[in-house]
């Protein structure tokens, strides 16, 4: 008999995490009827409807269109309308990726309605319950009842927790099945020659974390200490929404600059990857991209004072630098004068964590 799966996404970094979920799912119609749900938490083109095309994922059957808003009203919202939804046609089993406002609010749904819930990226903890997204990480392990794990450290912490070892699954990190499959065509794109860029010579930058964006001191102190690096090698920077928004009401920076710290608008998963993968070093507050960087083995600065994904630093090419001008500063010089860290692929970031997963999925009484 045929299950259904519910895969609840809604914004950027959950699209590449579902998309090899769901074409292997796929593949075993006799075992699984996937239902792809996409909240609507990100709704602008650039950060979403081109993300299931570059990654050819099916247009969501279901679209919740909840859009924007204080983390509790987002939260609230996504659970109303999901709750309709999974009353409506119930699924037998709730599939949340990654540490997102809607990855808690279909945990919690789902286990209100006593529906069984899968998450995939468990176990990841910065221990800064400052982060929306590490409440979001503790809630959603804490009602899941089968948890897939990427790197070592979730194992570690999902049984300081007292999470049963039998729920527990090291399946490596799907993000990476997403890269994996996709970096030829990314080489394809011609991002590089439109920005006038050479190999090597730029340093590709991402910035959005609230902690890092949302006061404008902040944000101004971390990109005077980037127009220093940018004076030695220019600095990339496909900005995110919000952080625009707080950098034209506060004129933190020059729109115009096309040298020093050039500001564009979002670029699509396929520009981006190859933007990456080129460049001298990444600056970046993003979880996912500690992860991309550490499989192309770029050097990757970290612009926070932890991380969740601790195997980036150990094992791969990530350092964290903290918000510090001075310490960002002295490690950009490192990587520029040639002693960056390349490091090494964390165990089972292997392009095919799609499959262990659907292989345990298969096994699972419901
Ligand atoms: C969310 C995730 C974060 C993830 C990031 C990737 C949470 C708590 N945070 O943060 O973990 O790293 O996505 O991008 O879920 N906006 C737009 N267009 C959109 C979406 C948002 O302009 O399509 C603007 C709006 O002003 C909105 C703000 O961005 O208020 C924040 O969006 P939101 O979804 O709340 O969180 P992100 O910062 O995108």
């Amino acid at each position: 008999m045929t299950r259904k799966l519910a895969l609840v996404v809604g914004a950027r970094p959950n699209f590449m995490k579902a998309a090899p979920l769901i074409r292997e799912l796929r593949k075993f119609p006799e075992h699984f009827t996937p239902v792809l749900i996409h909240t609507g938490q990100h709704y602008d083109h650039k950060l979403s409807k081109l993300f299931f095309d570059e990654l050819a994922m099916p247009r969501p059957d279901v679209h919740l269109d909840v859009g924007s808003g204080t983390h509790a009203e987002q939260t609230a919202k996504i659970m109303i309308a999901l709750e309709n939804t999974f009353l409506a046609d119930r699924p037998d089993l709730v599939i949340v990726f990654g540490d997102i406002n809607s990855t808690l609010a279909a945990a919690i749904v789902a286990a209100k309605l006593c529906i069984p819930l899968a998450h995939v990226e468990a176990g990841l903890r910065s221990f800064d319950n400052a982060m929306p997204e590490e409440i979001n990480r503790i809630v959603t392990d804490r009602l899941s009842d089968i948890l897939f794990v990427s790197e070592k450290s979730g194992l570690v912490n999902l049984r300081h927790e007292g999470t049963p070892d039998e729920r527990v699954y090291f399946v490596g990190n799907i993000m990476i099945d997403s890269l994996a499959g996709n970096l030829e065509k990314a080489g394809e794109s011609d991002i590089l020659s439109r920005l006038e860029l050479e190999p090597k010579r730029y340093v590709a930058m991402t910035m959005h974390r609230p902690a890092n964006v949302d006061n404008p001191e902040v944000l101004g102190r971390i990109l005077e200490t980037v127009r220093t690096i940018g004076r030695r090698v220019p600095v990339v920077f496909p900005c995110h929404p919000r952080t625009r928004k707080m950098i034209e009401e506060n004129h933190l920076a020059d729109l115009n600059d096309t040298k020093t710290l050039r500001i564009l608008n979002p670029l699509g998963y396929l520009e981006f990857l190859r933007l990456q993968s080129e460049s001298q070093f990444v600056l970046t507050d993003s979880g996912g991209i500690q992860e991309e960087t550490t499989y192309l083995r770029i050097p990757c600065l970290t612009v926070r004072e932890n991380t969740e994904r601790p195997s980036t630093v150990e094992v791969g090419s990530n350092v964290i630098t903290g918000i510090d001008p001075h310490r960002i500063l002295n490690a950009a010089e490192q990587v520029i004068d040639g002693n960056g860290k390349s490091g090494e692929i964390p165990e089972l970031w292997d392009g095919h964590t799609a499959v262990r997963i659907v292989e345990i999925l298969k096994n699972q009484t419901l």
